[in-house]
């Protein structure tokens, strides 16, 4: 074992040899190699070639993280693995979702962070088998352990994120607002969804392709009979200022003429079976062969393939099924048949009929599939079970390092399903299928820190829910919750009820046209507090114990901090007239139905019971803090950032740096953005504001709506000299 100390917080245990080429954690330049290990918080024991964590949980201790996982923000009574999995029922008895992220920050006198750098299973059991004890196996001794100590949460959260270095950054059209089902599979659906949104007056920056716009489930192929003249039809709805968003799947069809089969055949660019051929896996389109995406020749070759769609006008890619996600195999299949042809005309009986039903309903991700196939690592093949964590993670940084060769400059959409912790350097995740089920709206809310808390910022779920059918309400309710996401999508499944803003009737039009432009208002804060945690590994989405110290703030997991300035309590259950919110400390609620400030309230430290009328998202603002916002537009491109609202609750000073930047190029990472730092100070019952515009942003006017401590309130205007 190597002991490494990393820099203060941060101290790496490397056991054994890493199983793929790479570790997750990253930049570590500055290494101190230490002879004698020094006193851990946890005990590591090993055994018959795992490795086991243990250690104590006192009452009062609660276990945060694990990025997209089931349950609620403290993971404590849970049994979880990390085992990326496309499993779509999000019920609280699962163990594992799309991603593996293998973060944990335990609370106590002395809170510490555990990161398991290790791409296959790891189980976790956090006072599940005992109350006051949590273990952790890892199913291998090839393992790295960092284990972060002398810090706050939030210091420790932001020591793991500067470990990974810098996150993903999402062009900014992508805070628009985003449109999507399974399947919009014809150009005459898209213009009749775009209509809908330009007839009522909605927003939107984005309407997505699912798998239908594909010739037969092709990656990279347009059914030129659905989609004809592609090219200029991208190229028409982007002046519009609408982005058309295709999907890609990870497996590849196998048919004879299609070039990505045959390429990838040619060059032994397929994961490969115990015979050394090709693995055969069935997919959407049938029988697929899976990229061997570890190896790094045959991302480049993938990645590259992006540029047909590029060439085509495209600036925006989901990629999917890429846990992978396996239908069936063929061997495992003709046993089920062959089963099957067995029972006809016997008399089934409890054994033999449930026998029979499970062997179908196993055949979809069946868990000893992934011992199947085989990745060349250097050289050596490697069975895919040990690794499986790195399959959508690679898959995706494949398509990330492709695009930036194909147009470095550009910034580009990118999400995926499956993710490892590391996937944050290179795009964003959704968080998959979830259900039109009010109880997943709390879920996601609980997921959104965790996820931040491993670099992955841009996020967010399908608003409405993907399986079963939504109402209304329920969709006014998520979409109350989803405008403060990055990623804020309207997603639906095949054969489920309609779900677009105006897919019900006028009164929830009505709202959710009032709710999307809300999102439009706050995009100058919301892109400026995601450039900032993008830019400075910071988090975007925080619980509220990580900047409240005050005990109960770490009880809280229905209400969450977005950005430095905003908390947030979303409703999230149906019917409810309000809802009970923890305020930590004195805040400024404002009862937001658009973009309008009308009713705003101090609240006092407490629990207080808020009215809420279905239309009213209540954001609250901290004391001594500055919100941004401006007018919103029917998209991103034409928000006019000239003139901005700012709403603040000042009792002594308050000061925000409202960074902005092209939003499209990279840029920015050459030192090309702007701060506008302003500060507004209250003395003598009088405010004084003063406004300084670094860099070269076009800030002309500043609307000032300012509310003192004894609910004082002064509205002003400011021109600012350019
Ligand atoms: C998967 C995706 C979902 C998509 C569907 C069809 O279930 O998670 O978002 O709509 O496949 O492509």
């Amino acid at each position: 074992m190597k002991i490494i100390k990393v820099n203060n917080h941060c101290l790496w245990l490397r056991y054994g040899q890493p199983i793929a080429t790479e570790s997750l954690a990253f930049d570590t330049q500055n290494t101190e190699e230490l002879s004698a290990l020094p006193s851990l918080p946890v005990k590591i024991e090993i055994m018959e070639n795992k490795i086991k964590l243990s250690f104590g949980l006192d009452e009062a201790a609660k276990v945060f993280g694990l990025g997209q996982n089931v349950r609620g923000m403290n993971k404590r009574g849970g049994l979880y693995e990390s085992f990326c999995t496309d499993d779509p029922i999000h019920t609280p008895d699962k163990k594992s979702l799309y991603g593996a992220h293998n973060f944990l920050l335990i609370t106590g006198e002395k809170p510490f962070g555990l990161f398991i750098d290790y791409p296959g299973k790891i189980i976790y059991d956090i006072g599940y088998t005992l109350h006051d004890e949590m273990n952790i196996t890892i199913s291998d001794i090839n393992a790295d352990l960092f284990i972060f100590q002398n810090g706050t949460l939030k210091e420790l959260t932001l020591s793991f994120r500067s470990l990974m270095g810098n996150s993903y950054a999402a062009p900014k059209w992508a805070f628009g607002y985003q449109q999507s089902r399974w399947s919009y599979g014809t150009k005459e659906e898209v213009d009749r969804i775009i209509s809908g949104f330009e007839e009522n007056e909605i927003p939107c920056d984005a309407v997505y392709l699912d798998i239908d716009y594909m010739d037969d489930f092709k990656d990279f192929t347009v059914d030129e009979q659905k989609f004809p003249k592609f090219e200029e039809y991208v190229r028409e709805l982007k002046n519009k200022g609408i982005r058309l968003i295709p999907i890609i799947d990870a497996g590849v069809k196998i048919e004879e003429g299609y070039d990505v089969y045959e390429e990838g055949v040619e060059n032994q660019y397929f994961c490969l079976n115990s015979q050394q051929e090709p693995f055969v896996a069935a997919v959407w389109p049938g029988k697929v062969h899976f990229p061997d995406f570890l190896n790094p020749e045959v991302r480049r070759w993938f990645g590259l393939k992006y540029k047909t769609l590029v060439d085509m006008g495209v600036e925006g890619f989901w990629n999917d099924m890429n846990e992978p996600s396996i239908f069936y195999t063929e061997d495992r299949l003709q046993r089920t048949i062959d089963m099957a042809k067995k029972s006809e005309g016997e008399n089934l009986n409890i054994h033999s009929f449930f026998e029979l039903t499970h062997a179908f309903k196993s055949l979809f991700n069946h868990p000893d599939d992934y011992q199947k196939f085989y990745h060349q690592i250097e050289g050596t093949l490697i069975n895919h079970k040990s690794v499986h964590n790195l399959y959508g993670y690679n898959m995706t940084r494949s398509a990330a390092e492709g695009l930036e060769k194909i147009d470095p400059n550009r910034r580009f959409l990118l999400f995926s399903r499956a993710s490892t912790v590391g996937l944050g350097r290179y795009a964003g995740i959704w968080t998959g299928d979830n259900y039109s089920w009010w109880e997943h709206i709390l879920l996601h809310l609980q997921m959104m820190p965790a996820i931040n808390q491993c670099g992955i910022l841009y996020t967010g779920a399908d608003t409405g829910g993907f399986s079963g059918n939504a109402n209304g309400q329920l969709l006014v309710r998520w979409s109350q919750f989803s405008l403060f996401s990055p990623l804020f999508r309207n997603h639906s499944a095949l054969n489920t009820r309609a779900q677009e803003p105006f897919a019900f009737d006028e009164t929830i039009t009505r709202i959710m046209r009032n709710v999307i432009k809300l999102r439009y208002a706050l995009i100058p804060y919301l892109y400026s507090e995601y450039m900032k945690s993008v830019t400075q590994h910071g988090v975007y989405f925080m619980p509220l114990c990580f900047a409240f110290e005050d005990g109960f703030s770490s009880e809280v997991d229905d209400q969450m901090l977005v950005g430095e300035s905003l908390m947030v309590a979303p409703v999230y259950r149906e019917n409810a007239k309000g809802r009970y919110v923890y305020v930590p400390e004195d805040m400024l609620m404002w009862k937001a139905v658009t973009d309008k400030i009308e009713k705003t309230e101090i609240m006092k430290k407490g629990i207080h019971y808020v009215d809420l009328s279905l239309e009213e998202v209540p954001i609250f603002i901290k004391k001594n803090s500055l919100l941004i916002l401006a007018r919103p537009a029917m998209n991103v491109d034409n928000l006019d950032l000239g003139e901005l609202t700012v709403l603040g609750y000042v009792t002594d000073e308050a000061t925000y740096i409202y960074y902005d930047d092209d939003g499209i190029t990279r840029n920015y990472e050459r030192g090309d953005y702007s701060e506008v730092i302003i500060k507004v100070v209250y003395e003598h019952n009088q405010y004084t504001v003063t406004i300084k515009n670094n860099g070269n942003h076009t800030l002309r006017k500043v609307n000032l709506i300012l509310v003192g401590p004894d609910d004082s309130r002064e509205e002003r205007e400011l021109l600012i000299d350019q």
